[in-house]
Order: C-alpha cells, then sequence, then structure tokens
C-alpha cells in the first residue's frame, strides 16, 4: 500500500514544492542527496574521503524517452568525472548509472542507445581508473541491463551490475555472476514486483539475500554487500571470517544519509565501505523509495539527523 501511495503523495504539488523550495528541502533532501550539482556531488566525494569512505555518485533521474535527454545524462556523467579529476579523487570512485537514464526506454532501439551510451562514460571512467557499475531498475529491465553488463565487459572488465534479492530468479544469476573479476552490487530491491517473480514480505527477501550472499562471497568475484540491515551486516562479518576472505576482496556500499554511524564503525574496524551519493535537481522518485523504504525518513529527517 505504502510502495503505491507514497510516490504519488511525493509528486502531488504541494508536497513537491515543499521538498524541493519548502521547509522540508534542507531537512529531507539533504541528509539523503549531496546537492544540485556536479561540485557539489564532488564535494561530497572529498568530505567521505576525509573519514575513510569511498563513494558511487548516482545522478538523479530516471525513464528519459529521448535519445537528446538520454545524451545530457551522458554529458552529465563526464563533467562529473571531469570535475572529480580535478579534485583528485576520480581514480577508484565508482558512478552508478540507470540504463533508464540513458535511453533504454527509447522506442525501436533503446538497448542499443543505453549500451552505447554506457560504453562512453565507462570508457572515461576507465582512463581515470574509476568504475561503472549498473544499476538494476524493476523487473522488466532485469534481462536488458545484464545483457549490457556483457557486453560492456567485453572493453570495460570493471563493470559492475546490481542484483536484487526480492527477485526469484537472482540465486541463479548470482551463480552466474560469481566469478572472477566480476563485482556484483547485492541490494534487497527498491521496486514493487508481482509476487509470482519476486519474494514478499521482509522475512522472505532477508532470507534470499542470505542465500545470494553466500553464494556470492563463496565465489571468486568482487561482492558488493548493499544494505542497512543490522542482521545481514553481522552474516557478512561471519562469511568474512568463516571464508577467510580480505578485506580487500568485497566492500559494504551504504546509502548517504542511511546509518552513517555505521558506516564509521564498519571502516574504522578496517572494511573497505563505499557510501551510494546522489545528486541532481530530480529528487523525487529517489526519495519516494526511501520514504518507502522507512516511512519515518520524512520525520526523521526534520527531526535532524540522530544518528550523525
Ligand atoms: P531494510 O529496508 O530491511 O532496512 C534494514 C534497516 O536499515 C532498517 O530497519 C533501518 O534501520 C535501516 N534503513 C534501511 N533503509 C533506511 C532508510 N531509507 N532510512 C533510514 N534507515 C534505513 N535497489 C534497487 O532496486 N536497485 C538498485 O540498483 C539499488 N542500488 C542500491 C545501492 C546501494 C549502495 C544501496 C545501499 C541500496 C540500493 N538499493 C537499490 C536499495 C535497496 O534495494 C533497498 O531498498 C534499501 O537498501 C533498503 O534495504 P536494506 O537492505 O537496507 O534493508
Amino acid at each position: 500500500m505504502l510502495r503505491t501511495l507514497v510516490p504519488h503523495l511525493l509528486r502531488t504539488a504541494p508536497v513537491r514544492l515543499a521538498l524541493t523550495h519548502g521547509p522540508l528541502s534542507s531537512a529531507v533532501v539533504d541528509r539523503f542527496v549531496a546537492g544540485g550539482t556536479e561540485q557539489d556531488a564532488v564535494a561530497a566525494v572529498v568530505r567521505l574521503a576525509g573519514g575513510g569512505l569511498r563513494a558511487s555518485v548516482d545522478l538523479l533521474g530516471e525513464g528519459v524517452l529521448g535519445a537528446q535527454d538520454a545524451h545530457g545524462t551522458v554529458e552529465a556523467y563526464l563533467r562529473l568525472l571531469a570535475v572529480a579529476d580535478q579534485h583528485g579523487v576520480a581514480a577508484g570512485l565508482d558512478v552508478s548509472v540507470k540504463l533508464s537514464a540513458l535511453g533504454q526506454a527509447v522506442p525501436r532501439d533503446g538497448q542499443a542507445v543505453s549500451a552505447a551510451n554506457a560504453a562512453l562514460i565507462a570508457a572515461r571512467a576507465q582512463s581515470l581508473g574509476a568504475t561503472i557499475t549498473l544499476d538494476m531498475e524493476d523487473h522488466t529491465t532485469t534481462d536488458a541491463t545484464l545483457t549490457t553488463l556483457v557486453q560492456l565487459r567485453r572493453d570495460f572488465p570493471t563493470v559492475g551490475a546490481v542484483v536484487q534479492a526480492q527477485l526469484r530468479r537472482t540465486e541463479a544469476d548470482c551463480r552466474d555472476l560469481a566469478r572472477a573479476g566480476s563485482r556484483v552490487r547485492l541490494c534487497k530491491g527498491a521496486y514493487l514486483e508481482p509476487a509470482s517473480l519476486a519474494h514478499q514480505g521482509r522475512r522472505a527477501v532477508s532470507a534470499s539475500y542470505a542465500r545470494c550472499l553466500g553464494i556470492l562471497m563463496a565465489g571468486p568475484g568482487y561482492p558488493m554487500i548493499a544494505t542497512h540491515d543490522p542482521e545481514l551486516l553481522e552474516l557478512t562479518g561471519r562469511l568474512v571470517r568463516h571464508l577467510d576472505r580480505p578485506a580487500a576482496s568485497y566492500e559494504y556500499q551504504l546509502l548517504f544519509g542511511v546509518r552513517p554511524a555505521e558506516q564509521r564503525r564498519l571502516a574504522a574496524a578496517g572494511a573497505t565501505v563505499r557510501v551510494y551519493l546522489p545528486y541532481g535537481p530530480d529528487c523525487v522518485p529517489y526519495l519516494s523509495r526511501r520514504v518507502v523504504e522507512k516511512p519515518a525518513n520524512l520525520l526523521l529527517a526534520l527531526h535532524a539527523a540522530s544518528d550523525r
């Protein structure tokens, strides 16, 4: 119910206005979004680096339908990488890209358009020692995104992708992806999916996450554990010890503004921690997913962060 209601609510004119210009804006947006420009994003990357945290920067925006808009997304990512390079933080940086923002849904040749656009970003990233990771959107795009992953990795072998534990197919995808050189970000999944395709309910999704985590951690690839769930973070720690995985062979990933004290705690304990850092003006779809995950986020941000 919340998953359908909140995105509609956040799109209504009064709430949108409050989020972007009103009293909610600095509280909610500032907590979860780095700012509106490439300079804002890179400034946040520099601040995170000062605290021993890495970043994966995401330009907010999705569902682009025109090739011209998709080109604009590419240009923005190239500017971001250039600004990061000017500030000496491009090497080791990751950028997260949504293929839908690169033209995946453009009529007729969207798959080819988005793959070609992603290749432009991957080429620039690779030349600077940065990486790119393909975000995963709803289930209608999973096959297309994994196909693009395979294509991109032929020329840019560090390209990674996200898999969503909520989807029933994901255990099999993890078996397929758990290979030497792979970079796989495991998350629970933020989209409303039908029961025929997706585990329903927190317990079932967490159980699937644990199984997928076991597969990725037992394999020779580079798992990126994207969760804030204390039990799953704890399980990861146990698997690391059991499998004797070196700290450099996996990383934790958490969202900007979510459990920042835990981010610092993991990093202080010697783990690699990467913060998913969104920026850009189009923040409503992203914020609505964060509010669906935790409705208290609206109030929580208003009362300022308790976990800072
Ligand atoms: P869960 O939602 O069960 O939360 C566990 C606990 O973490 C909560 O009890 C609370 O304490 C804390 N918490 C979680 N979310 C919070 C929030 N928003 N605010 C405050 N506290 C919160 N999804 C997707 O479909 N495609 C993708 O490409 C990505 N990419 C991605 C990258 C990274 C780095 C992360 C961390 C997450 C994603 N996601 C994603 C989102 C993911 O699918 C999922 O919706 C969120 O991570 C929330 O799930 P948790 O695993 O944190 O558990």
